[in-house]
């Protein structure tokens, strides 16, 4: 039997018609890798739910990908409660989290339940995520305490871009370390459903996830975590001036949307469309 009819063998595969906070920590439990991708649009989320990922990340980095802007800060609760319900209305199976947008939960518990319960009452999502470990604990458990679930982010967060200075790889020395690993201990014991873990060494993702019955989902955090998540428009190579070695390009949509978008622009001069098929 050939080597990877054995890996699949191993993989304890469930279909689960709609993916909710318990399939996720079932799915740690069988060892089956958690698929998460960002959306931030209907037709977008539309592809992503029917190629079945398992969580759609409404992700802040909207205000990159889609705004243009430099950082992830500008982007405001009611764009984002916008991004959300777009998705919402495609998808059928994936499980909805929602980032809690800069300045929407760091300042009291009380703003930040306020901003959790409009993305959920605006937008229809299932859960939102909070970037950050102890500094935000009175928000998460204010958060939790309303029905409401939560996810953490932890390592590289972007809203505190300007505290760090860059976007290197986070925690790796011992201090940080030891932070990051009681801040995902914390943050499990306050009730989050699962973790991301962004841009940290490989051997303390292997350590976090171990410790914890959460699943961690990683970004460039490397194999260990319990499941991956990605830009989706960094996957199919929409974007081009970002190039960190965590990512995967599937696709070079850039070169082929550009070629296709020419060929358009020079059928139109040349009068070649439409044609007489191509009109009434
Ligand atoms: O906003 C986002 O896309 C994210 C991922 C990078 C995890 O938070």
């Amino acid at each position: 039997m050939a080597l990877n009819q054995y890996k699949n063998m191993s993989v304890a595969k469930k279909e689960y018609k709609r993916v909710t906070v318990k399939s996720l920590v079932d799915m740690k439990k069988n060892g089956e890798k958690i698929s998460m991708l960002t959306a931030y649009d209907y037709s977008m989320a539309k592809i992503v739910d029917a190629a079945k990922v398992d969580v759609i990340l409404v992700g802040d980095s909207a205000s990159n990908v889609m705004a243009g802007h430099e950082t992830t800060l500008p982007i405001t609760l009611d764009q984002m409660i916008y991004h959300a319900s777009s998705v919402i209305r495609a998808i059928d199976r994936a499980l909805v989290v929602v980032d809690l947008p800069f300045g929407s939960y760091q300042s009291d518990p009380k703003e930040a339940l306020r901003s959790a319960i409009r993305i959920m009452k605006e937008s229809g999502a299932h859960a939102v995520k909070l970037e950050g470990g102890a500094e935000i604990k009175e928000s998460v458990k204010r958060i939790l305490a309303a029905g409401i679930p939560v996810m953490g982010h932890l390592g590289l967060t972007p809203q505190s871009i300007y505290k760090f200075g860059t976007y290197t790889v986070r925690a790796k020395e011992e201090e940080e370390a030891e932070k990051l690993m009681e801040d995902a201990k914390l943050l499990e014991k306050l009730g989050c459903f699962g973790l991301v873990l962004e841009k940290i060494p490989a051997q303390l993702t292997k350590k976090v996830s171990e410790s914890l019955t959460i699943p961690t989902i990683g970004i460039g955090g490397g194999k260990h975590a319990d499941g991956q998540v990605l830009v989706v428009h960094d996957l199919l190579g929409m974007t081009h001036e970002f190039n960190p070695r965590f990512l995967r390009r599937y696709m070079n949509l850039y070169e082929e949307m550009g070629k296709a978008i020419s060929n358009y622009v020079s059928d139109v001069k040349s009068q070649d469309f439409p044609n007489d098929e191509e009109q009434y």
